[in-house]
C-alpha cells in the first residue's frame, strides 16, 4: 500500500536508475515481489545534474506497477513549476534539493499542499543549517551519499556525521532520514547506526538480477537488511 504510517525500521528503496529502462513496470513489480517496501524514482533534468532520465509521464505510467511507496527524487532546478505534475502522476513522497530554487520552505510547503510527503535533499557539500527552520514542513531528509547524477558511485563517508547530526536535530519528530547513493553491504551498517531508516540502493539491489531472475534482487535486498543490523 502507498505511504501509510511512520516508522523508523530499516526500509530498502531500490532505485530504478539501475533497472532496465525498457522494462520499468516489470522491474518495479519484481523488486516489490522480492520485499522492497519503497521504490525510488530518480528524475534528472540534465541541468541540475549532468544526466537525464524521464519526466512526469513516465512516473505516471509507473504508478500502477508500484503497490508500495513511490518515492520521487527530483533532481530538477527550478523545481516548483513541476511539482503539480509529479503529484498528479501519483508520487507518495516528493523530494527536492535545497538548491532547486530560491525558496526551499515554499517548495516543501507546496509539496505538502499537494497532499504529498515532502522531502529535502542535501548534496554531499550542502550543510544542515537550514534544517531547524524547516522541521515543521518536512517528512523526509534525503542525505546524498554521492554527488547526484549517476548510480554505482563510492559512498562519501563525511555524510555519516551529517546523518548523526540530523538524527539529533529531528528528535522524536516523524521525519525519515534517507540515504541515497553508495549504499552497499559494506557501508549500510555504519549508515544505519548513524540514524538513517530509508536506504536507497540502485546497483546493490539490481546487480546480477533481472526480471527473469528476480530472486537475485531478493537475495540482494536481504543481504542489505541483514548487514544494516550490524
Ligand atoms: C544518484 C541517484 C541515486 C542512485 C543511487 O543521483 O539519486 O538514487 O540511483 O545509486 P547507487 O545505489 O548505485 O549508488
Ligand atoms: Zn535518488
Amino acid at each position: 500500500m502507498p505511504y501509510a504510517s511512520f516508522d523508523r525500521s530499516v526500509k530498502i528503496a531500490p532505485s530504478i536508475l539501475s533497472a532496465d529502462f525498457a522494462n520499468f513496470g516489470a522491474e518495479c513489480r519484481a523488486v516489490e515481489s522480492q520485499g522492497a517496501p519503497w521504490v525510488h524514482v530518480d528524475v534528472m533534468d540534465g541541468h541540475f545534474v549532468p544526466n537525464l532520465t524521464f519526466g512526469p509521464a513516465t512516473v505516471k505510467a509507473l504508478r500502477p506497477h508500484i503497490k508500495g511507496v513511490m518515492d520521487v527524487h527530483l533532481m530538477i532546478a527550478p523545481v516548483d513549476a513541476y511539482l503539480p505534475a509529479f503529484a498528479e502522476a501519483g508520487a507518495d513522497v516528493i523530494s527536492a534539493h535545497f538548491e532547486a530554487g530560491p525558496h526551499i520552505h515554499r517548495t516543501l510547503q507546496a509539496i505538502r499542499g499537494l497532499g504529498k510527503k515532502a522531502g529535502l535533499c542535501l548534496n554531499p557539500g550542502t550543510g544542515i543549517d537550514c534544517v531547524p527552520h524547516l522541521l515543521d514542513t518536512l517528512d523526509l531528509i534525503n542525505v546524498m551519499g554521492v554527488n547526484p547524477g549517476f548510480g554505482g558511485q563510492k559512498f562519501i563517508r563525511s555524510q555519516l556525521q551529517k546523518i548523526r547530526d540530523l538524527r539529533e536535530m529531528i528528535g522524536d519528530r516523524d521525519i525519515h532520514i534517507q540515504i541515497d547513493g553508495g549504499v552497499a553491504p559494506d557501508t549500510i551498517a555504519e549508515i544505519a547506526a548513524a540514524g538513517a531508516d530509508v536506504f536507497v540502493a540502485g546497483s546493490a539491489v539490481f546487480s546480477g538480477g533481472s526480471v527473469d531472475k528476480p530472486e537475485v534482487y531478493g537475495e540482494n535486498i536481504r543481504k542489505l537488511v541483514a548487514a544494516a543490523a550490524g
